[in-house]
């Protein structure tokens, strides 16, 4: 939080995307508990759970609700589900009509069980940990409702190019319902949020001003007319060198950033107010040795602490040693 705001904090703050995951064997044990991912995510107690378990072992600075960008196109009556193996399938939207059919204004029980998670959370998070919200941005959550699921994204791409009046009303009200949602978490205890991008760098040009930035621009002036010195986060996966862009189009704390880019070439183009997060390659962490500890040891000293928020470039992978992660945050705090 201190260095989102600007501050100098104590020390180099450090958490992992998708910290709660397969790779921890308690993870893995409450969800076969709960039966299916979705399940554990609507469950309460089990989704608290499951946000503090990365902190019982590792000597991380934030914890990260448990929950899934989907959540949002199904509290708004999209069928999804998480076939085993084949990540997630959701119930397409590509028209006018069912554009209208979403209960944007209505959500259902969903956005509830999330907020009830994110209050059990803080009250079993010491204080001094963060706790991040989440949502994912338009653009990429449109790109899952489109397609129906994960995939390459062609049909999505396609519909933002020649941008029907129905693409432009979907991405509207993502807008406004993801809003809603931050805002609930916010209020029931939720210290800063961050936007997922994870398919901006499938656009590019204009598409990417009019898809990623704009609507993010709108949902931080949003949230920041709710929540004045509400911290927020974007992760414009994969659009290069255009992260100044992205940050000044859009009025974001930080930058999180992935792992193609060299993080103090990043922080050098960012206005001096705007913080960097990343970013460790997933890859680095999984084989972990040598090369993770000097991958590690350039972030170190090549972004300062008041700067930087440690993370990887993107999620932790299932088969990742929990020794290399307690490795890394050892390497952190030794540096500090
Ligand atoms: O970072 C965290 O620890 C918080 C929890 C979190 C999850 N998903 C849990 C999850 C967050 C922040 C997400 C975001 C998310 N979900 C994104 C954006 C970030 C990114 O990874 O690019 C996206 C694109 C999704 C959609 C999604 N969810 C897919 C494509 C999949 C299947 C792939 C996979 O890893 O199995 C998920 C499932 C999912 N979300 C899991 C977890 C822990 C795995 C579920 C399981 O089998 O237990």
């Amino acid at each position: 939080m201190d260095v989102l705001r600007g501050e100098v904090p104590e020390r180099r703050p450090v958490w992992f995307m998708r910290q709660a995951g397969r790779y921890l064997p308690e993870y893995r044990a409450l969800r076969a508990e709960a039966g299916s991912f979705l399940n554990l995510c609507y469950d309460p107690v089990k989704a608290c759970e499951v946000t503090l378990q990365p902190l019982r072992r590792f000597d991380i600075d934030a914890a990260i609700l448990f929950s899934d960008i989907l959540v949002v196109p199904h509290a708004l009556g999209l069928d999804l589900r998480f076939a085993e193996g084949e990540g997630p399938i959701l119930q397409t939207v590509r028209s006018e009509d069912e554009v209208a059919r979403l209960k944007v204004s209505q959500p259902g029980d969903q956005f509830k069980k999330v907020a009830e998670t994110v209050a059990l959370v803080r009250a079993g998070l010491a204080p001094e940990k963060a706790l991040i919200g989440f949502c994912g941005a338009p653009w990429t959550v449109a790109s899952y409702m489109i397609e129906g699921g994960s995939s390459k994204r062609l049909r999505a791409k396609s519909v933002a190019e020649e941008n029907p009046a129905w693409f432009a009303d979907l991405m509207d009200r993502l807008v406004e319902v993801s809003v809603h949602y931050l805002c609930m978490q916010v209020e029931a205890g939720a210290d800063c949020v961050q936007i997922f991008d994870s398919w901006a760098g499938d656009l590019e040009g204009e598409t990417l001003e009019r898809c990623v930035f704009a609507p993010i621009s709108r949902m931080v002036k949003l949230l920041k007319a709710r929540f004045s010195r509400l911290p927020v986060i974007g992760f414009a996966r994969g659009i290069g060198l255009r992260q100044a862009d992205f940050a000044r189009a859009t009025g974001v704390d930080a930058v999180s950033v992935e792992d193609d880019l060299v993080l103090s070439d990043v922080l050098a183009t960012l206005p001096p107010a705007v913080a960097v997060q990343g970013n460790l390659s997933p890859q680095e962490l999984l084989a972990g040795g040598g090369a993770m500890r000097e991958a590690v040891a350039a972030l170190l000293s090549s972004v300062p602490k008041q700067r930087h928020i440690f993370n990887l470039g993107h999620g932790i992978v299932p088969p990742t040693p929990i020794a290399h992660v307690a490795e890394v945050v050892a390497m952190i705090r030794a540096a500090d």
